[in-house]
């Protein structure tokens, strides 16, 4: 029986709603995050949602905290059934205003985070023949304006994931990727970019969800539970995704012109 899963970003957001939904379900939950505060309180929400496990602190920079997690599943588990790597940043700013470094830390985090996440488990998950589900972004599929270092980061987790799922399946590892739109979560107090207008519109972009973090999350139990690979929970984003897939001009040429909306917004009086 398969009922141990392990989060990175579990303090907060869309990683705590899949850790209470899995929780309903008494499962087994090895929580971690760079804060400990969340941490705390998640595994609380757990255990009151019928799971159970344990928190400890993992910055998914670093390769040796995401080994000595594995191996800490390792000890407290027996081994692991489901990864979730999770954990993220976001950014934004137009590309000639990002610096070299914007680049370096949304890279260091949202997508070296998780090629890290699944080599550090990859022995663990053959053994149990597990499953990695990977939180990407539609920012992977639809490359929306002033957020090129997120779309890069996140469209490497979509090839990174897409590229295991064909590698891993000799080896009876599942894989999923989920690609929501924007949702109202703590996301924006990671925020980084060069103008301060342009957070404010992130923020906006995060209220307007009609869907919250624990809709997303039994989406998720749903699908993974379907098998399917491509998770998208946003019924406007598999709308664009639909669209993108047969027409992409139509779709570049609507992103462009929201693009100059945008500028205009960002730099009152120069447009
Ligand atoms: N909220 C959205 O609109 C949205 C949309 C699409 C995708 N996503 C993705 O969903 C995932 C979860 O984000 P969320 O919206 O729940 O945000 P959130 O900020 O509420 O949660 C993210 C968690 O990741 C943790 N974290 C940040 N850097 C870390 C690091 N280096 N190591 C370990 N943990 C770290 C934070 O402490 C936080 O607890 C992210 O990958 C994000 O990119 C979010």
């Amino acid at each position: 029986m398969q009922n141990r899963m392990m989060i990175t970003g579990a303090g907060s957001g869309l990683g705590r709603e899949i850790a209470l939904r899995w929780a309903c379900e008494g499962w087994r939950l090895a929580l971690s995050d760079v804060g400990e505060e969340g941490l705390k309180q998640t595994l609380a929400m757990v255990r009151e949602a019928g799971g159970s496990g344990f928190i400890q602190r993992c910055d998914v920079r670093d390769y040796s905290q995401l080994v000595a997690l594995a191996q800490a599943c390792e000890t407290q588990f027996g081994g692991i059934d489901v990864i979730v790597n999770n954990a993220g940043v976001a950014s934004g700013g137009f590309f000639a205003e990002l610096s070299l470094e914007d680049w370096d830390w949304q890279i260091a985090i949202n997508l070296m985070g998780v090629v890290k996440g699944c080599k550090a488990f990859l022995p663990l998950l053959e053994q149990s023949k597990g499953r990695i589900i990977n939180i990407a972004s539609m920012a992977a599929l639809m490359q929306g304006p002033a957020m090129s270092n997120y779309n890069v980061a996140k469209a490497g987790v979509v090839a990174l994931s897409e590229s295991l799922l064909v590698e891993l399946r000799q080896l009876d590892i599942g894989v999923h990727v989920v690609c929501p739109s924007f949702f109202q979560t703590n996301l924006l107090d990671s925020f980084r970019g060069p103008t301060p207008a342009m957070k404010a519109q992130v923020g906006k972009l995060l209220e307007s969800s009609p869907i919250s973090a624990a809709d997303i999350a039994e989406y998720i139990w749903q699908q993974v539970a379907r098998g399917q690979f491509m998770i998208l929970p946003h019924e406007q984003g598999r709308l664009a995704w639909h669209l993108k897939q047969h027409d992409p001009q139509a779709l570049y040429d609507e992103m462009a012109s929201m693009a100059e909306k945008m500028r205009a917004k960002a730099r009152p009086g120069q447009s």
